[in-house]
Parts: structure tokens; C-alpha cells; sequence
């Protein structure tokens, strides 16, 4: 049978929504992919994977929440969305709002979002509201605006969203067969790591501080699934250097970042993303920008996977582990790409002029560029 998104799929695991009322763009069902050349430059048998989240059908991990929380909304009869972001909450609920007949109202942080995630809020038809503040600023105001005018909140404060998200666990689980070792994340509102932890804790019938609060938030919309394995991986997030609320401890009141995805200093999922971290024996740690832009080229370089500056962090952040001994040999590793490469050309094209050389449409010019470089 043709795949017809997440809900579909697991519709056992997660709060039961008509039929009538689901909203999809076949999301879901992403790649897991085994690096074969990155791994090699460790002396150490490690096998990493990458879940390949940028192939969702708006280029990120959003779209996984973003389906269940729109056919929520779409349940309870709403008019209209909102959200603040960092860019690609925006793309995804623009996209989602169109596709259900809704309104989406967007709040994005003046001149810090990458150029790709803003055409496709622009292109979807969302009313995009630039402010002269940052997220966090924008998450305090939606909050308020969504209770004012009685709109979806669609950020991940929004319980739907990370039963959604929950769902990139039992995904890999199935595509491994077994469940990882490791799982890096990356991590800015923080949502994500506590949606995983959510659904490894299902998956392996443990209870944690995530489910906890699902369960608390849904009350009879909660649903758990059959348990299916026996343990749950080591949750390893990581935050920019410039944003880095959780490891050190406090709230960063100006948080900078090239990764501007993650350009976050006051997370909203910060206590289970704590407990995530703590409740699976994991850590969290910080990279620098540099760090951050020398493993995106590296994994499109040596792989040829292109994904965004803020997913690249779990492959800068691998490397730190490994170098720092903290990951043993024979450990098999998933690292999420978060968002797609193409959401942010600018930081590519910025740094990568050189890779260009041009000449005259002439054979001898193009000949001899060939030569020097065979
Ligand atoms: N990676 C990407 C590409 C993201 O867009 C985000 C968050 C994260 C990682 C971090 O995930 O917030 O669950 O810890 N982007 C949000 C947005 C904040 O507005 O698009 P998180």
C-alpha cells in the first residue's frame, strides 16, 4: 500500500484523529544512511548512521509534529496557526496550514533566518511578521497572541508536535533493528531530543520524565504503543557555542549563532530535555561555528549528504565525543540531520568561492582547468 505519512503509519501509537481531519504531505519515512568515509578518519571500529531529516516534504524534522499538531487543529475546528521560529517551524507550518485551508501567522527574528526557509513561508501564503527581537522574544509573544485570539500554537510547547516528532525513534529502531547506542541531536527549543526520548521510552516500554509529561499534557489523548525492544540509547545534544543555554546552565540573553536554526537562549523543552540527557546517562555540549562548517562540508564532501548548519553540529559534536573517548569501540551511533542543506545556500556560497573559476566558453581555457585538476 502507497505510504500516506506518519499518522497513517502509526496511528496506534499516537492520539486518535479522523480521518477526515488528517492533514499530510507523506511526511516521515526518512533515510537512515551509513556514512562509509567520515568514520575512517578515527582509528575505531564505530559504525554512524545519519536519519536523513532534511528529505521531509519541507526539508526538515518539522513536518513530522507539524502533521499531527495541524490535524489536531483541524480536529478542534481552528481558523488559524501560529508560531514563532527560526525558520524552518515557519516553512513547515505554512505549508501545513495551506494544505489543511488554514491561516498561519508567522514570527521570525529580523534578518536571521536563512533565505530558503523564508521563500517557503513567503510562497505558502503564511503572514510572516518579522520583530525586531529574537525567538525567544517571539515565543513569549505567541504564547500570549495564540490565548488573545484563539489560534493553534503550533511550537513544540504544543504536545501534538512532539508525538509527532516521536516517531523518528521507532523509525530507526526498525530500520536498524536494533536500537542505537548513541543518538546526537541537536538542540534550540529543545523539543526534539525530549520528542525521541518520548518515543524510546515507548518503544522500550521504560517510563521517563517525557512520557510523564505527554501523559500529563494529553490526559485520554495519550496513547502508547506495544513495547517492542529491550533498552533505549545514550541521548547526546548539542548546542552552538554562542547559544548555549542548557550547558551552561543559564539563559543567554543574546544567543549567537551561524547555525541560526538553533540561535535559541531560552529553550521551552529545557527541563526534559535535562531529563532526556540525565535519565539516559548522556550529555550535552557545545561546538564552535567553525567546528559546526567544517563538518557540513565534510559530510557533503566525503558523503554526499548536504544538511544544514545546525544539523551538522551532531557530526561536530561526534567528533568531539570520539576524540574525547567518551564513545567505545563497536558502538553503533545515529546522528539526526535535522533540515535540509539547501534551506541556507548563502552560508555555502559565502564560503565556498573559490571552488568557482570562470573563463571564456572556449575548449583550450576548459581544457586546461580539467588537467590541472585531474
Ligand atoms: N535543527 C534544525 C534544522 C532546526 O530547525 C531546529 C529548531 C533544531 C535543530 C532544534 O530542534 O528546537 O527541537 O531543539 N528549529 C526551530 C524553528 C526552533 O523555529 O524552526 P529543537
Amino acid at each position: 500500500m502507497m505510504y500516506q505519512g506518519l499518522i497513517e503509519r502509526y496511528r496506534h501509537r499516537l492520539p486518535r484523529i479522523d480521518n477526515t481531519a488528517i492533514v499530510s504531505l507523506s511526511e516521515g519515512n526518512t533515510p537512515l544512511i551509513r556514512l562509509r568515509h567520515w568514520p575512517l578518519q578515527w582509528d575505531t571500529d564505530i559504525d554512524v548512521y545519519v536519519k536523513y531529516e532534511g528529505l521531509n516534504p519541507t526539508g526538515s524534522f518539522k513536518d513530522r509534529g507539524m502533521t499531527v499538531a495541524v490535524s489536531e487543529a483541524v480536529r478542534r475546528g481552528s481558523r488559524a496557526l501560529i508560531c514563532a521560529s527560526t525558520g524552518n517551524t515557519s516553512a513547515s507550518a505554512a505549508a501545513y496550514a495551506a494544505r489543511a485551508g488554514l491561516s498561519a501567522f508567522v514570527i521570525i527574528p529580523d534578518g536571521k533566518i536563512a533565505f530558503g526557509k523564508l521563500a517557503q513561508a513567503m510562497i505558502a501564503g503564511a503572514k510572516i511578521i518579522q520583530i525586531k527581537g529574537n525567538f525567544d522574544q517571539g515565543m513569549d509573544l505567541v504564547k500570549v497572541l495564540a490565548k488573545e485570539f484563539s489560534l493553534s500554537l503550533v511550537n513544540s510547547v504544543n504536545p501534538y508536535r512532539l508525538q509527532g516528532q516521536k516517531t523518528a525513534a521507532f523509525e530507526i529502531i526498525e530500520a536498524l533493528g536494533q536500537v542505537p547506542d548513541y543518538h546526537f541531536l541537536p538542540v534550540g527549543n529543545a523539543g526534539n531530543i525530549s520528542a525521541h526520548w518520548l518515543g524510546y521510552g515507548e518503544a522500550a516500554g521504560r517510563n521517563n520524565s517525557c512520557l510523564d509529561r505527554a501523559r500529563e499534557l494529553l490526559g485520554d489523548r495519550f496513547r502508547v504503543g506495544v513495547a517492542r525492544v529491550n533498552r533505549c540509547p545514550v541521548m547526546v545534544g548539542y548546542q552552538a557555542e554562542g547559544a548555549a543555554p542548557i550547558v551552561r546552565q543559564h539563559i543567554v540573553s543574546q544567543p549567537d549563532t551561524i547555525a541560526t536554526a538553533i540561535r535559541i537562549g531560552n529553550p521551552q523543552s529545557w527541563s526534559t530535555a535535562n531529563a532526556a540527557v540525565q535519565e539516559s546517562h548522556g550529555w550535552f555540549g557545545t561546538c564552535s561555528d567553525d567546528e559546526i562548517l567544517v563538518a557540513q562540508k565534510q559530510l557533503a564532501s566525503s558523503e554526499g549528504i548536504f544538511c544544514e548548519p545546525a544539523s551538522a553540529i551532531t557530526i561536530a559534536g561526534l567528533a568531539h565525543s570520539i576524540s574525547a573517548g567518551r564513545i567505545p569501540p563497536g558502538s553503533c551511533v545515529v546522528c539526526t540531520l535535522t533540515g535540509h542543506g539547501l534551506k541556507d545556500p548563502n552560508i555555502v556560497v559565502d564560503n565556498h568561492a573559490q571552488n568557482v573559476t570562470s573563463v571564456a566558453a572556449s575548449f583550450d581555457d576548459i581544457r586546461d582547468i580539467i588537467s590541472a585538476n585531474l
